[in-house]
């Protein structure tokens, strides 16, 4: 069942394993099908996640295929869908930098390369649990309006696509900005030029 699908998931996934955008038993990624979606398995070494440990699970979490216990965020990713009819894909991720920037107040925005594929705006959730209920009303309801990325504050990111790839890539791409971000603000912290309160100026200001 969903043979290519399950194999683009677990491939993705491992590609995050190993570019340290996860942990071993961190993230999780969905793609949408007609009646529920395909998504990663909890408690699996993401190194060693094979194309059978994906879960084919209906809109309420219940399983249709497979033997592994479906991410503890499915949903997150259903409320994602139901949110969102343009979104086939939905990748979650604990990225370092952009967990850092979050614990500063910030997504990372304003570089050029941001802009360009997430628009002005990447929202930061405030933080909750993950798992919760509350996180998936919280998360939906940021991306209802539009938008590839949000940040879930103190946790991790979420990314949008039209498929795996897609939102495996803008990923990439938003870890990249925060990296970016956390370097320009390392020396000024390091000097001791700017005060805590300046630095958050600075950020407004990109
Ligand atoms: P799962 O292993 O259940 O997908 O959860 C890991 C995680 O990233 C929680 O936010």
């Amino acid at each position: 069942m969903y043979f290519y699908t399950r194999k683009a998931l677990a491939d993705a996934m491992k590609l995050m394993y190993e570019r340290g955008l996860v942990s071993a038993f961190a993230g999780n990624i969905s793609v949408r099908l007609q009646d529920g979606m395909a998504i990663t398995p909890s408690g699996v070494h993401r190194h060693l996640l094979d194309v059978d440990d994906i879960v084919v699970v209906d809109w309420e979490g219940r399983r249709k295929w497979g033997k592994r216990k479906p991410s503890s965020e499915w949903r997150m990713h259903a409320a994602i869908y139901r949110a969102r009819k343009d979104v086939y894909s939905v990748v979650h991720a604990h990225p370092r930098a952009v967990v850092a920037l979050s614990e500063l107040g910030f997504s990372p925005r304003g570089l050029a390369e941001t802009k360009l594929f997430f628009g002005d705006n990447i929202p930061l959730v405030e933080k909750l649990p993950p798992g919760s209920e509350k996180l998936a009303e919280a998360t939906s309801e940021a991306l209802r309006s539009g938008g590839k990325a949000a940040v879930l504050a103190s946790h991790g990111a979420v990314t949008l696509g039209r498929d795996v790839w897609e939102a495996e890539g803008l990923m990439e791409v938003l870890e990249e900005a925060a990296e970016i971000l956390l370097f320009s603000l390392a020396p000024s912290a390091a000097q001791g030029l700017y005060r805590r309160k300046n630095m958050f100026y600075r950020l407004d200001y990109l």
